[in-house]
This record gives C-alpha cells, structure tokens and sequence, in this order.
C-alpha cells in the first residue's frame, strides 16, 4: 500500500511487514525517513535533524542558515556537485563542461499494478498484487529529470526501485554514473554482506563490520562474474538466521554492476546499487532518456531467513516467467562431462539408452555439436550441425532419443565466436575489438558486438533454425569469457561508453525474441557455471547452471551462499562421476545425489561406465527426487548450519509451508577417529504435531527440534543421510 500524506508531503510505502518512507522538504529535495518493520501509520519526520556541521555547505536555497546541508541529510536521489560528498547517484556531464546536478520535486503520481522497464526485466505482479509510485525531480538549472520508481509488492514485502533520466532541457547530458537506487540509514553499526569468489566457487558469503569510508563489490567484466554477485545484504552485526534485521538488495541486471556502502563522519550509512560508472558514459540527447535497471529490496526483522524465504517466493512467482516457471523440471542428463567434445550420434543413442532405463527424462547434447567445433578453438558462431558427428542432421537423432522415452535439448553460446568460424570469415567486423589494438582471447574465443542489432539478428537466425530442425525442448545459453576491447563499429567515438550497457540490451532483446518464439523450450543460463547467476537472466531462464563445480563438497558451499536469495528451483546441479574432474575428490554417489538434489537436479555423467549397481542406484535416486520433488522445490528453505564454519556436518532443510513435510538432508566431513555424538536439530515444525522419521518413528515436532536427531556414526568421509519427516496428527 503506498500512503500520500499531502499536509506533511510524506511518503509511505507499506508491505505486510515492512514499512519505507520519505518526506518532500521544503526546498522540494527527498529525504529518506524509514525503512524497517511494518508501522500503522505516522511521520518519521521528526527524526531529521539540523545541526552547524564544518565543511558541510548549505544549499543556496537556505540562505545564510548554516544548518541545513546536502551533506547530512538522508536523501532518496542525492544530487552531486553541490555540497552532498558522500557516495554519489548520478554524476553528469552537462553541455557546458559543469558536473553538477541538483534533484528536487517536481509532482508523484500512484497507480495501481507494477510499472516495467522497456528492454529490461523486471519482477512483476497482477494488477491487484502491488502498486507503482513515481516521482519526478528535475534540476532547476538544466531541466534534466529523474523520475524515480518504487514497486510495492505488499505480500512479498518486496520493494523495487528504479530510475529514468530524461533530457527535458534543450542540450546533450552525458550520464557518468546512474545509479538505480540510494538507500540512507540512520546508523552505521552495521555488517555488509557479500557473495563473492571464482570460477568453481561462486557466491561464498563473506561478512565484515561497515569500516569508514566506501566498501564495495562490482564487476566490470560485462557480466554479473564469478568473483562477486549483484545481490548483497545489510544486517545488525549479531543477527543471524533467525533473530536480527537485516536487508537484502539485488540488481536484476546482467552487467557492469555497482554495490557501495559508505560509513559516514557521522556514523550513518549509504546504500547505492547501480551500473558499474566504469567506462560509463550515456548519452542523452534532449527529448531523450535512459533508464536505469531495477533493484529489488527486502527488510527482514526475524534475521536472514525471513529475507531469503521472500525472495525465493518472489523470484519463483514474480520474476521467472513462461511455461517453465512453475512446470516440473525434468531430470535430465548432460554430455559434457559424459563425452566433452568427443562424441557422435552413436555415442549419444548409446548414453541415451541407460539414462533412459534409469528414469532420466531428457538428454541435453552440450557443446561440440555444430560448425568445426571439436575442440574449444573452433566454430563459435556457425550454428549448423556438424553433419560428420550428427549425419542428417537433428532429426533422425532427436527422433531416435524420442522414441526411447526422452526429450532433447541443446547446448548453445550465442554471444561468442572463434577466429576460426565461417561467421568470422564473413563478419570479422563483428567481434569487439578496438581498431589498431590487437584483441585479447580468452579460451581462444572473441565476443560478438551484441550492442548491434544486426549481429544478435543474425546468430538468432541461424539458432532458430537449429531450433526450428528438430523437436528440442530445452537449450542451455552459455556464455564463457569476460569483455575485453569493448569498442562497437557501429557507435561514434563520444558514445563508445554505452557499449557496455547496450550489449546487455542486446543480450535482452535476443531473448526475448527467442522467448517469443520458443515458449515451450526450458532455458538454463549457464557462463562457466555460475558467472552470470543474476536476476536478470532468471526473468528469461528459470534455472541457471550454478557451477562448473561439480564436486559435491564445494557445491555445499556455493549453494548455501546462493541460497541466501536464490530459490532451489533455479539451482542447475548434476550428480558427477568420481575422481571429481575438478577436485579429484572421492564422493559417495548418495552423497553425490542429496547435493544435486537441492537443485534442479540431474546427471552429468556418462552412464555408459556405470557398473550396474550404480545404475541401479541412479534410479532410486531419480525416484526418490521425483517423490521429494514438490517438497524440494516450493518448501521453505532453511539453513541450518554454515559449512564456513567448522562443524561436524552440514545440514539444510526444506520444509512445506504448511508444516506437514520436511526433508533435512545431513552431510558429514572428514570422518575422525573415536569421534563426539553428532545431533541435527530440525528447524519450524508444528510443536504439537507428531511426525514420523524417515516412516518410522514417531516424535513430536517440539521433541524433534528441541531434542534433535541424533547422527549415526558410521564412519567414513564425506556421507549424506536424509530425514523425511511427515506430519502424522495433532497430538
Ligand atoms: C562451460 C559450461 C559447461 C560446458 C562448457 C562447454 O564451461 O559451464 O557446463 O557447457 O562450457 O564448453
């Protein structure tokens, strides 16, 4: 519910149990009043303060009172070069040279339903589900605006923010620094939490105490990255999974990106979230504008939990959209482990055969397929079958795979090309490349200029093709470097700082189309994994590979700090054989399945060289996945420990919502000699419900969670073991 105040100029904006407000002052700048748990109503007003700060300048507005100052107050926009030297939101270059930019009120108006962003995703929502507020400030000098956009959407307790800069003045404005969002917090004993890490070991949280000064993640490889992701948290330095505030921002972006917090001299903090300004510079003509991507945010009272469950309810029913969003995934098989780039229709038929007879629903034919890629030097760019593995092409093959029971899907890089190529031959014009400058490979791969509409045009053609051949129910859109030499043929040299920004438009606008035209493939993301794990590409894809990792001991780690606001549901994660190919780690393959399991699940393996026990074991698993698979899936996910942490084991649990199920899965470390008694202490059953463990005993739910379960030890490194406990009666 958004709440106009029209006497006060004040804005409330409530979720079912978050409130955030912000005043119009009497100079028309907007000052940030309150975020936190919800309120019936009433001004936090009275909570702004003035005081004679040293070296902090008072707008002219304000005459010669020395108390008021840019530089003090909690704004929602802030606006730079005049007396505010925090962290800025928008930084400009006006036609005159000057950089300074001032935002002040200009009108509001509240609608119902949830607004969107041309060319970009956002979370959505029915009409009835949430309300839009926009406000507009303009800079009384230039005439540039900023019309500001809150999304309320009240039962998730999500707020959304984003920004549009329009040239309503009479010259160019060159944009240096938009960001989507400013969020000031009247204290600054806070933690910042982080996701950070590399390739094969995404998003491990790292925690650290707001130090003075801007602490910051970002990433200007093009792409979200490996090394930190675009969701980031704020909490109270003792709170935790179940006590504490806390709140977590997260760009829906695909890009450059931005997180900063600022501890300021007086012991408060800024939040800004936005476009990476690194190598930024837009362009915005009068009559024009530019609009930044959204952020989403959600406060939690009752500790990390709280938040992680709401974003998991949003982004599984208000971000992935199509027809995959909520149909059961299936259990599939991938073939890059299984065979990498050395297979052929025979190959493929004969893995077929056991995945078949195992239960798995769909074989996923990953790279080497096409053009002369048979290798990782080669063919990036010619999507057309290479006709010497695959003779006839798709058809006879997937018809083939079909028969036996399982549908087929793809492995694709839409945005790349190699030297190597026909695509290259034709269009060496196409890679990014700065003219004079020799280009700089990585995996001896180029990246297409997708910022022009002709390139992306192009490569979808050929891929909609491909698609068009065959009956393909699944495609995995891979994307395996970071952007260097970004420069475009098509764009003139005072412009080449939108590359970055309209490459992602580019990547956007493609999968649309493809979305458009394919309603009924699954799309899973993939960049080596988890490097481009975002909002952003959720909205086109609702899973994403999470990893190259496949180890099932590092997955524990990176998939605890995914969890943090990503659902399972988007979760790609596949059993693989041992040794490990990346730890050359010995799992067991229970142990193997409880991970993947917490995802979208499936193999990754060839099936092939499995002895027939393991086969066997491969079915139980798929069975007993597809039994958990609802539970697994929709259920609340609890974290109930921190494998950062030294501990015995690791344990999660996903419980329904309405507290009649709950799976605890368990795994142990390194086993150790005349080793202590191990306990689990399940989490949010109904006390007084009894249910049974695993369908044989029978305990209360207060016995269980205040008494645990305890461990089996039966040595050994590395075991899995899973609780399933069902709600019998009300005792
Ligand atoms: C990336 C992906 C892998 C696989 C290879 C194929 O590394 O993350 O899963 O698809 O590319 O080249």
């Amino acid at each position: 519910m958004i709440c106009y105040q029209d006497d006060q100029r004040l804005f409330t904006l409530h979720t079912k149990n978050t409130s955030y407000q912000f005043v119009v002052d009497a100079h028309g700048y907007l000052l940030h009043t309150y975020y936190g748990p919800r309120v019936g109503g009433g001004s936090f007003a009275y909570r702004l303060r003035e005081a004679d700060r040293g070296f902090s300048p008072n707008p002219n507005a304000e005459g010669h009172t020395r108390t008021f100052s840019l530089d003090t107050q909690p704004q929602e926009f802030p606006s730079s070069g005049v007396g505010d030297f925090r962290i800025p939101v928008l930084e400009v270059e006006n036609a005159d040279g000057s950089r300074a930019v001032e935002m002040r009120y200009v009108s509001h108006s509240i609608k119902q339903g949830k607004y969107s962003l041309e060319g970009m995703p956002t979370f959505f929502a029915k009409e009835d589900e949430a309300q839009t507020l926009e406000v507009v400030l303009q800079d009384p000098v230039t005439g540039l605006r900023a019309v500001l956009y809150y999304g309320v959407m009240e039962e998730l307790d999500l707020i959304t923010r984003a920004v549009r800069i329009e040239n309503g003045g009479t010259k160019p404005v060159a944009l240096n620094r938009v960001m989507s969002m400013c969020l000031d917090l009247d204290r600054a004993e806070l933690d910042f939490i982080t996701f950070d890490g590399r390739h094969t070991a995404e998003r491990h949280p790292h925690r650290r105490r707001l130090a003075p000064g801007i602490q910051q993640v970002s990433s200007i490889r093009g792409t979200t990255s490996h090394q930190h992701n675009n969701f980031v948290m704020l909490c109270d330095p003792d709170a935790g999974e179940h006590h504490g505030q806390c709140m977590g921002a997260v760009l829906v972006y695909s890009g450059n990106f931005e997180a900063s917090v600022e501890r300021t001299q007086f012991e408060t903090a800024r939040f800004t979230m936005g476009i990476s300004p690194w190598q930024f510079r837009f362009m915005v003509e009068p009559g024009e504008s530019f609009v930044a991507p959204e952020v989403a945010m959600v406060f939690s009272n009752q500790g990390f939990a709280g938040m992680s469950h709401q974003f998991h309810r949003a982004i599984r029913n208000n971000l992935c959209n199509g027809t995959w969003a909520h149909r059961r995934r299936p259990v599939l098989l991938n073939t890059w482990e299984a065979a990498y780039f050395d297979f052929d229709s025979d190959k493929l038929l004969d893995i077929a055969g056991h995945a078949a007879k195992a239960g798995i629903e769909l074989l996923v034919m990953d790279d080497g397929w096409f053009g002369k890629r048979n290798d990782d030097k080669a063919g990036l760019g010619d999507w057309f079958v290479n006709e010497e593995k695959l003779p006839g092409g798709l058809a006879p093959l997937v018809e083939k795979i079909n028969a036996m029971g399982l549908d087929f899907g793809i492995w694709i890089e839409p945005e790349m090309i190699n030297e190597d190529s026909q695509l290259y031959k034709e269009h060496p014009d196409w890679a990014l490349q700065i003219p004079g400058r020799p280009f700089t490979r990585s995996r001896s791969q180029l990246v297409l200029d997708f910022s022009r509409e002709e390139v992306w045009k192009h490569v979808y053609a050929q891929i909609k093709k491909v698609l068009s051949s065959a009956n393909i129910t699944y495609v995995k859109w891979d994307m395996n470097r970071s952007l260097t030499d970004v420069w475009s043929a098509a764009l003139p040299a005072g412009r080449q700082g939108e590359v970055y920004h309209r490459y992602v438009l580019g990547l956007y606008a493609m999968l649309e189309q493809f979305r458009k035209d394919f309603p009924n493939i699954l799309l899973e993301g993939c960049s080596g994994g988890g490097g481009r794990f975002d909002c952003g590409m959720l909205y086109y894809s609702p899973q994403i590979w999470a990893s190259d990792n496949t180890d099932a001991m590092d997955r524990l780690l990176l998939q605890y700090g995914t969890s943090f606001c990503y659902p399972v549901s988007t979760v790609g994660s596949h059993v693989s054989a041992v040794p490990n190919e990346q730890t050359h780690r010995i799992t067991p393959m229970n142990t193997r399945a409880a991970v993947a399991m917490s995802g979208t699940f499936g193999y990754e393996l060839d099936p092939c060289k499995l002895t027939d026990e393991e086969r066997n074991t491969m079915s139980l698993q798929i069975e007993t996945f597809k039994e958990y698979y609802d539970l697994i899936q929709t259920g609340l996910y609890e974290r109930l420990t921190n494998p950062f942490e030294p501990g015995p084991f690791t344990a999660w649990q996903h419980t329904a919502e309405d507290g009649s199920r709950a799976l605890v899965t368990v795994v142990t470390g390194m086993a150790r000699s005349n080793a202590a008694f191990t306990t689990v202490y399940p989490y949010g059953l109904l006390p007084d419900a009894i249910y049974t463990v695993n369908g044989k005993e029978e305990m209360r739910g207060d016995v269980l969670m205040y008494g645990g379960i305890p461990l089996p030890n039966e040595g050994g490194d590395y075991r899995a073991m899973q609780f399933m406990l069902v709600r019998k009666s009300e005792s």
